[in-house]
């Protein structure tokens, strides 16, 4: 049974002059840990997805702006030097608001005078770290309550320790609810075309000694009708104020699945995916990555004349979800009522 104080697998370890990055694309069957000393590289590891899922690349890029900070402090113009890196760092992903919260904490710290600004930017990023951890422990026991004696739970991609400061979003709530003694079984789907459900979420569960089962993308439809799972439970990459969830690719079929099938779908997102600067997903700017990924995990010819497109995350309509949690409350039915309640 997993200690949910305990971290079984951590994305990112800081050490006070350097970022070290587990690198996820080499999981399962390599656990390396690159060392980075700066935010050029740590933006290279957030773009390559060494370092992924929402939270994490927030976390990773904070550290990145201490990385600049080191590096060009005390020069006269250290500042300018820092916000150019900032700019960088912002431009690795584009669809994961998390990255651009962690950021702007990170430029607002910036703009403090401070004697001491390394110690400061160095103390921020490690409390939005921890605040994370903390965050995703509050959103396992709320998540862990809605789905009270649930047997079984599919889950897509990876919202895991993985994908976060530790312990995970969806994986935070699968994690607590296994605690209690209710959850029988974890269904992963693959995740294609990266896999983070095969490679990294499977890998993850078993390393905390729960019972996962992996199934292709395409079984998840039959999955439902089996009538073998009580709810979905994802993370997100960006909730707008009306309640309308970006995730990875697949999130959408899957919650319109859901509906056919009367299950229900769970969110676990910290408020730091949160945008109510939107209204709706509409406006959420979708990854779009080489085609080349896609064509190289089916085995094709990645410079063969065959087109591919490869859009990395969808919209799941707020009216298709039954529940988002997250360590500040839950919202239930957000499609009738927004999530706005949960706006500080
Ligand atoms: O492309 P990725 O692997 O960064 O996408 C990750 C996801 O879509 C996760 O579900 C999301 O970031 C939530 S992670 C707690």
């Amino acid at each position: 049974m997993s200690n949910p104080k305990q971290l079984s697998v951590q994305a990112l370890q800081w050490n006070g002059h350097s970022l070290n990055v587990l690198d996820q694309r080499l999981l399962p069957e390599t656990i390396t840990y690159d060392e980075y000393r700066d935010a050029a590289g740590v933006t290279e590891a957030i773009a390559s997805m060494r370092v992924r899922g929402a939270p994490a690349i927030g976390i990773a890029a904070a550290y990145g702006v201490v990385l600049s900070a080191i590096q060009h402090y005390p020069a006269n113009d250290w500042q300018e030097r820092v916000a150019t890196d900032i700019a960088m760092l912002a431009a690795s992903r584009p669809t994961a608001v998390n990255l651009f919260w962690a950021l702007d904490k990170m430029r607002q710290q910036l703009s403090v005078d401070n004697p001491e600004p390394i110690a400061a930017l160095s103390q921020l990023a490690q409390q939005i770290h921890q605040d994370d951890i903390a965050a995703n422990h509050a959103m396992g026991e709320r998540g862990a309550d809605i789905l009270g004696d649930a047997k079984a739970v599919l889950t897509h991609c990876n919202a895991g320790a993985l994908a976060t400061g530790g312990y995970g979003t969806a994986l935070g709530v699968i994690r607590s609810a296994h605690q209690r003694g209710h959850l029988q079984n974890v269904y992963a789907d693959e995740t294609r075309p990266w896999l983070q459900g095969a490679r990294l979420t499977v890998w993850e569960l078993a390393q905390d000694g729960i019972p996962a089962t992996l199934i292709a993308d395409s079984a998840a439809a039959w999955l439902m009708k089996s009538g073998k799972i009580d709810w979905i439970i994802v993370g997100a990459d960006r909730i707008t104020a009306n309640g309308d969830v970006a995730n990875k690719i697949g999130t959408y079929s899957l919650a319109v699945l859901a509906k056919q099938h009367g299950v229900k779908v769970m969110v676990a997102a910290p408020s730091s995916t949160f945008d109510f600067s939107l209204e709706t997903g509409d406006s959420i700017e979708i990854e779009e990555r080489n085609p080349k990924e896609l064509l190289a995990e089916c085995y094709l010819d990645p410079d063969s004349l065959v087109n591919a497109w490869n859009p990395v995350f969808d919209v799941t309509p707020a009216e298709l979800i039954s529940a988002i949690v997250t360590e500040r409350g839950v919202v239930l039915d957000p499609g009738k009522h927004g999530v706005r309640s949960l706006q500080c």
